[in-house]
């Protein structure tokens, strides 16, 4: 893992203008679209195509296992978007959950000012042209009800956490769990960014998958970094590279109104070095925040002291779509293979939106028909599968490189004799020749050799 604040040779790693050839390609193979493209696009909101929903459940999955199968002391909870007015009191949303907006007085674009690098606009070019600042509210507001009027006024989440914590009591009392356990959820949240941008990085509606874990005061440090050390080891087996990823721990100046301490997991994106994790000691403000909104006691009652407390929550939390994102800068090559250029996408095989791709060598002499069979085969046992038969064999393993797909088969003049078909690896080139009969086991053998 980097320990520098400069990754030069990663940085240099990446093709030049790999954001829009990232774009491009998610537009391409069905990853990644604008919302509502078709009436100009709405901004900063993105729609998931066939690849992208299914790279997008991988990930999802393997938090969900990660954090919530594989633990005895993590439940789940799915809580929803609309949640009591109060509770955005309480947690300090409706009061400081701002951002310094300016606005340019010659072209009338409106920025963040804490994001702006001196007093000449990036749009214009205008000096000295920007509005006194005013701290604008990122949550989106709208009515529950037929009245709208400000007695009515609801949000939408801004954050999964808050309905992990105003549900910590029924989680308490209908599980068996005991302190320390945690509580985890996977869902959307909504933020009105002033300065949205780069892709998917920062967005106006994403999916977050958080987890509080409770805890006795005084046990928190060392939960804290327990947790921090677990979601590292997650994120490298992802594949994530080394020299990509860095730990920043924040100063005290950094840190948010409800943190004791705090470490970001940062990524070296193309356009720098970005959070895409955020593991934080919350202690008890949010309990003792809802308690005293709620009149509600969110105490724990220790069984064999009798000792009473507010439990103090370590929190991690990831952004889903910024993940992907990271995901698909850290998975795309371009390099010569055979004197052509591909473009690859080296997916870690458990998140790779399909798993194998089935090919006929040509469209006749039965072998159609065979790769059929396999396909459905494959498709019975639950892996993702794609049936291609249409251009040339390089083109559609082209097709598959750039959908990340490691493994391809293809059914030639002598499946049809002794009945094994060519499975080629996407990252080693290397084709092996498997009979048919073998071929669910042997592709299951290499994927979960993998890690999947
Ligand atoms: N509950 C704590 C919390 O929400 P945060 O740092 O504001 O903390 C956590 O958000 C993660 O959510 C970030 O690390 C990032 O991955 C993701 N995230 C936050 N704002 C986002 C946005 N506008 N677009 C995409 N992802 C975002």
């Amino acid at each position: 893992m980097s320990d520098t604040n400069e990754a030069p040779s990663a940085a240099q790693d990446y093709p030049a203008d790999l954001m829009d050839k990232l774009v491009s390609l998610c537009k391409r193979r069905g990853f990644i679209f604008q919302s509502s493209e078709i009436y100009g696009g709405v901004g900063a909101v993105y729609d998931y195509g066939p690849l992208g929903v299914e790279l997008k459940q991988n990930v999802r999955a393997s938090w969900w296992e990660e954090m919530v199968h594989r633990r005895d002391d993590v439940e789940g909870v799915d809580a929803g978007i609309l949640m009591h007015p109060d509770v955005w009191v309480a947690s300090g949303h409706v009061e400081g959950f701002t951002d310094p907006l300016v606005e340019c007085r010659n072209c009338h674009r409106r920025f963040r000012e804490d994001l702006l690098e001196s007093d000449q606009c990036p749009s214009c070019g205008m000096k000295e042209q920007f509005t006194e600042a005013r701290q604008f509210n990122l949550m989106f507001k709208t009515f529950m009800g037929a009245v709208e009027d400000s007695t009515s006024v609801v949000y939408l989440r801004p954050e999964t956490a808050q309905g992990i914590f105003v549900n910590f009591r029924n989680v308490l009392d209908s599980s068996r769990q005991k302190i320390p356990f945690g509580i985890a959820q996977v869902g959307k949240a909504f933020r009105n960014e002033i300065t949205p941008g780069n892709f998917t990085f920062r967005t106006r509606e994403f999916e977050q998958m958080e987890m509080q874990f409770f805890v006795e005061p005084g046990t928190d440090e060392e939960w804290f970094e327990t947790w921090r050390d677990r979601r590292v080891a997650w994120v490298k087996s992802l594949g994530i590279r080394e020299d990509r990823l860095r730990l920043h721990p924040h100063g005290p100046d950094e840190l948010a109104h409800y943190a004791k301490d705090a470490v970001d997991l940062e990524y070296l994106l193309p356009f720098g070095w970005k959070e895409f994790e955020g593991i934080h000691n919350r202690t008890d403000f949010d309990l003792t925040a809802h308690q005293e909104k709620s009149g509600k006691k969110l105490e724990y009652v220790e069984a064999h002291s009798g000792k009473r407390f507010v439990p103090y929550v370590i929190e991690t939390s990831i952004g889903l779509d910024r993940l992907v994102l990271v995901l698909l800068a850290n998975a795309y090559h371009e390099e010569e293979v055979e004197g052509e250029s591909r473009v690859v996408l080296r997916l870690h095989p458990k998140l790779a939106p399909i798993k194998a791709a089935v090919f006929p060598l040509v469209k006749k002499d039965g072998m159609p028909e065979i790769a059929r069979e396999i396909e459905e085969d494959l498709r019975r046992s639950s892996m993702t599968v794609f049936y291609d038969e249409s251009g040339s064999i390089g083109r559609r393993y082209r097709r598959q490189d750039e959908a990340g797909t490691p493994f391809c088969i293809t059914v030639d003049g002598q499946t049809v004799e002794d009945g094994t078909v060519t499975v080629r690896d996407r990252d080693t080139l290397e084709q092996v020749r498997v009979p048919t009969s073998e071929l669910r086991a042997h592709l299951r053998e290499r994927l979960a050799g993998a890690g999947s």
